[in-house]
């Protein structure tokens, strides 16, 4: 079974009357414990592409599996199911919960999943990013790569068989970068868990096994495979 499958995934956008076709049959297909770098010029329908993959929104046409789950087939309720049963996932701009603190934001998914010791999990998962003291902080009280790493945490609660992280050092300086890096990788190894990320850090995409060249909401020919 592959843990991600794409088929001819093609999104496209009405406004004001007019269609606006941002990803163009994509396809590719992941293993589970594969890592995968998407690259391209902004606006390429990287993030688009993305949300797709993790169930957060709805193709035009095509199919996506997830860990085998044809995510196209489902009510938007059975979608959440499935992101919280098998999905992390790291937003560009974190999407924390403002009025929940750090620890409170780790705990969610784990609530979700009806999991005990929740408390004791997520500041676990605080200590790991290195956030262990911070736990009664807002997302307020914390700098951007405070709130990246506490988005990590909280997509590592679910411990998932597939992690989706858009641009996760985008917004770090290059200290932080490389821990958050780091913890990506890690969790790659130890979980074997599958890594999907975004990123225009060459760097970081030298990393991954695969690279996925996006340009104008299509895959560039000849480059879509490389292997480590
Ligand atoms: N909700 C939306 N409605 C209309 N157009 C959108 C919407 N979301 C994204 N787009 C457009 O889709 C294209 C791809 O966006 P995106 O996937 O965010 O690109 P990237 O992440 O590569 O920068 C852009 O032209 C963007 O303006
Ligand atoms: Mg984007």
């Amino acid at each position: 079974m592959n843990s991600l499958q794409v088929e001819n995934l093609t999104k496209t956008y009405t406004s004001a009357g007019r269609q606006l076709t941002v990803l163009h049959e994509v396809s590719f297909a992941l293993q589970a414990g594969d890592t995968l770098a998407i690259v391209g010029p902004s606006g390429s329908g990287k993030t688009t592409l993305l949300g797709l993959c993790a169930g957060l929104d709805r193709a035009s046409s095509g199919s996506v599996w997830l860990q085998g789950i044809q995510l196209d087939k489902l009510s938007e309720d059975q979608r959440a199911a499935v992101r919280n049963q098998h999905v992390g996932f790291i937003f560009q701009n974190f999407q924390l919960l403002p009025t929940l603190t750090a620890l409170e934001n780790v705990q969610v998914p784990l609530e979700l999943r009806g999991e005990r010791n929740v408390a004791r999990t997520a500041q676990a998962l605080l200590a790991r990013v290195g956030l262990g003291e911070r736990g009664h902080h807002y997302p307020a009280q914390l700098s951007g790569g405070e709130q990246q790493r506490v988005s990590l945490a909280r997509a590592f609660a679910n411990r998932p068989q597939i992690l989706f992280a858009d641009e996760p050092t985008g917004n770090l300086d290059p200290d932080t970068g490389d821990t958050v890096q780091q913890l990506l990788f890690d969790l790659n190894k130890e979980a074997g868990t599958t890594l999907v990320l975004v990123t225009h850090d060459l760097e970081l995409a030298a990393k991954t096994q695969r690279v996925l060249r996006m340009k104008g909401g299509r895959v560039v020919e000849g480059e879509v495979a490389r292997t480590a």
